[in-house]
């Protein structure tokens, strides 16, 4: 493995420290119409994602994970770029998307960056299984 394979990037360990629309506490407090939840089968890690939708658009997400630093990071960045958009622009948000946006994971923490994609498109198809 190579060098620069073992660093995190300034924006990945901003949203490692410091995780946006991360859900704190009793998941009851925020009013969700869908929670998805998906397990990482490569290390046993889970994540929940929760979504407000209002005429087809996010408009407030939240999730929790037992994942890793670059799970936490993927998934608070997917949160930042999901929240506003339609649950066909969400779906189309994926890993590779979230890993330019946090300037590239190590390799070899890629698969780390689907869990949180893989949970909100669960949370739409159960929010479209609602209606
Ligand atoms: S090691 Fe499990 S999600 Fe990263």
């Amino acid at each position: 493995m190579e060098n620069e394979d073992w660093i995190y990037t300034e924006i990945v360990k901003e949203h490692f420290l410091h995780p946006k629309n991360f859900l704190m506490g009793d998941e009851s407090k925020f009013k969700y119409d869908a929670v998805g939840q998906v397990g990482n089968p490569i290390c046993g890690d889970q994540m929940r994602m929760y979504i407000k939708v209002k005429d087809d658009k996010i408009t407030d997400i939240r999730w929790k994970t037992y994942g890793c630093a670059s799970a936490i990071a993927s998934t608070s960045a997917l949160s930042e770029l999901a929240k506003g958009k339609t649950l066909d622009e969400a779906l189309k948000i994926g890993a590779k998307e979230i890993d330019d946006y946090l300037g590239k994971l190590p390799k070899h923490k890629f698969h780390c960056s689907v869990l949180g994609h893989e949970a909100l498109a669960d949370a739409i198809a159960k929010y479209r299984e609602k209606k």
